[in-house]
């Protein structure tokens, strides 16, 4: 049996007959209060689940409900930068998958480059422009569900909320001064080191992605401030009722959703 069935047998055991309709992955620093919460697994107790080495990233996996809605909250994202392979990035979309869980919600930190993109708010990726190449699987359609993404937007009615274009970078540094007035140009809204391999892959299994990114800071050079990890993880902290009230509307917008009984 492969390591993707080990896991998904060991979730399922814990599921009984609980079917999440959602799962979400958050990155780092942000958290999410459920409801109710059903279990919650380590990172470490799932096999084929790398354990993050980032701080702000738990490590964890929990079932329980959020509104109306079954969830599966990943908190433990891992990326390229550290020395993950693809396979490892995506494991919990293709564990999702596996799952049954059609519906996918991610959720990262970004730096804002366009200037109305003040740290605090919120941007629902529209897509993405990848600054580096990235060896994915595609599918000739939108990777980000654009009906939900809009649904949302209408239900949050609120100013800070925007839509736009994501760049992605392989980090682990920060960009140059001279990469924001390219990816500017390029039409880049924001940018940011992880959610693309995972959209991407969740997209060629024929998922619905929904992604957010948070604003934690301006983007390189457009401030006289230095990006550090621990500046995002705090930004990323305080936007945590924005944040928590997003993702109640993104699971009430899910159209085609079982609601829970
Ligand atoms: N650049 C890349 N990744 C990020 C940033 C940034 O400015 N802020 C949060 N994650």
């Amino acid at each position: 049996m492969n390591i993707a069935s080990q896991a998904s047998n060991l979730l399922s055991e814990h599921l009984g007959i609980i079917q999440p309709s959602v799962a979400i992955v958050l990155g780092s620093g942000f958290a999410l209060e459920l409801d109710s919460v059903h279990w919650q697994l380590r990172a470490s107790d799932i096999p084929g689940f790398v354990t993050p080495t980032v701080e702000g990233h738990l490590g964890c996996v929990t079932a329980g409900t959020l509104g109306r809605r079954e969830v599966l909250l990943m908190q433990g994202r891992v990326h390229y930068y550290e020395g993950n392979s693809s396979d490892s990035v995506t494991f919990q979309v293709r564990l999702a998958n596996q799952l049954n869980i059609r519906n996918l919600i991610l959720i990262s930190a970004a730096g804002g480059i366009r200037k109305t993109l003040n740290p605090g708010s919120i941007m629902l990726v529209e897509d993405h422009i990848c600054a580096q190449p990235l060896v994915a699987t595609r599918r000739e359609r939108w990777v980000y569900d654009h009906s939900w993404k809009d649904r949302v937007a209408t239900a949050c009615n609120d100013s800070s909320l925007s839509s736009g274009i994501y760049v992605w970078t392989i980090g682990p540094s920060y960009e140059t001064p001279a990469e924001i007035i390219a990816f500017e140009r390029r039409g880049g809204d924001a940018v940011g080191m992880s959610l693309v391999p995972e959209a991407l892959e969740a997209s060629a299994l024929g998922m619905r992605v929904l992604a957010a990114v948070v604003i934690t800071n301006y983007a390189a050079g457009l401030e006289e401030q230095k990006l550090s990890h621990k500046g995002v993880l705090h930004a990323a902290t305080n936007a945590q009722a924005h944040l928590t009230n997003l993702l109640t509307v993104a699971l009430d917008q899910a159209s085609n959703l079982p609601i829970v009984s």
